[in-house]
């Protein structure tokens, strides 16, 4: 090992195996169809400006891991936005408003959400309201501003945020574009959902004639993860083993599956990763990621910093990769798993495995990029 070692070791927190595992097509694509994953492929694609975003060979870490190939999809090159949520949020808009300039939007976010809903909401010449809470950066909220939303910041956490959106939008007629999806509220996260899942179908397109082994995908709510995994589904010939990483300080989707329901976390620490800082599992990619993924991961944040900065000056690939907190983390999981060898066999991970990661942000918040790749 010369770029892995260095005295450094990778380190993951928990893997726990998914007991409830029965991967079911068929039950998959009835909580987000064919028809749904389709129809999203057929609007995104015909959008001004759009190309599918590369898929990158790591292919000096695959040589260091000794597995086949590594591909990495990467996100920072999604349309201006610089992550694959450019997708989600912006397509619910244009499917909500069916082209009716009159209807005003409005979301609560974090950040990323937030810029694809004000960024579709611009591309339509619609209103958008945006709910931020107080912790919010403000490079964050002017980034949606420069999009021409009214941004709206909240006393108190995200949860505030959002109440203060329902509130003002139940007032006022507006329409609420979420990505998460609760009890009588599942057909616009389903929408962003469907938006996400153009990922896969330019993956399987990309792949040419190779079969992937492995995919890990990051989860906050879960809305990325289950949206792959119907990718998978719709897209894909055979069946990859499914790996699901989270922080661990906010491990939602891994405490479920442990116990096969829905499980809250109540977060004591927030991980560098931001969008992945989530503490419940969001209903439909839930009925989604409940049987089909295999393992899940956590993580602490010790290896992030680090891997940005490998991915940046290209020590895993030919190219350099602009990557965010949050492409990390499948990065690190891959190497932290490889360096076990019990779990590398166990995972079947060998010199003929081709495993997919995810690069679902580029340097979407740019102080903080660079912060941490200085480090
Ligand atoms: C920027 C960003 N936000 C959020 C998430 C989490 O997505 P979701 O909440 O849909 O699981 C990710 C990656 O998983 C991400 O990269």
């Amino acid at each position: 090992m010369t770029i892995l070692s260095n005295g450094h070791q990778w380190k993951y927190s928990e893997f726990t195996y998914n007991k409830n595992y029965s991967f079911n097509k068929k039950n998959i694509l009835k909580s987000l169809s064919s028809n749904e994953i389709d129809n999203a492929y057929k609007s995104i694609s015909k959008w001004e400006g759009y190309i599918p975003t590369p898929l990158i060979l790591l292919n000096k870490l695959s040589k260091e891991l000794n597995l086949k190939n590594i591909f990495y999809k990467d996100e920072h090159k999604r349309f201006d936005l610089k992550s694959f949520k450019a997708l989600g949020g912006a397509y619910a808009v244009e499917k909500i408003t069916k082209g009716n300039r009159d209807i005003v939007v409005s979301t609560a976010t974090a950040g990323n959400h937030g810029r694809s809903v004000a960024w579709g909401a611009k591309r339509l010449g619609l209103k958008c309201k945006i709910f931020i809470s107080e912790f919010v950066s403000d490079a964050r909220g002017e980034a949606m501003s420069k999009l021409g939303a009214d941004v709206i910041k909240v006393k108190g956490n995200y949860e505030k945020s959002l109440i203060e959106c329902i509130r003002q939008s139940t007032e006022n007629n507006w329409q609420i574009v979420q990505d998460v999806a609760w009890k009588d509220y599942m057909v616009i996260p389903k929408f962003t959902m469907a938006g996400y899942t153009v990922m896969m179908k330019e993956i399987a397109d990309q792949i040419n004639n190779e079969k992937i082994s492995h995919i890990i995908l990051q989860a906050g709510v879960g809305g990325m993860a289950g949206a792959m995994v119907a990718g998978v589904a719709r897209y894909l010939k055979n069946l990859p083993e499914i790996i699901v990483v989270e922080p661990d300080s906010a491990a939602c989707v891994m405490e479920s599956i442990k116990t096969g329901k829905i499980e809250k976390i109540d977060i004591k620490r927030e991980s560098l990763m931001g969008g992945m800082s989530c503490g419940e599992v969001s209903l439909v990619p839930w009925e989604i990621l409940k049987n089909s993924i295999k393992h899940c991961i956590s993580l602490p944040d010790d290896d992030i910093a680090k891997t940005m900065k490998l991915l940046g000056n290209a020590s895993f690939s030919d190219e350099k990769i602009i990557a965010g907190e949050n492409s990390a983390p499948g990065v690190i999981s891959l190497i932290t798993i490889c360096e076990d060898e019990k779990l590398k066999e166990s995972l079947k991970l060998n010199k003929d495995s081709n495993i997919l990661l995810i690069g679902c942000e580029g340097d979407t918040d740019q102080a903080m990029y660079q912060k941490l790749i200085n480090q």
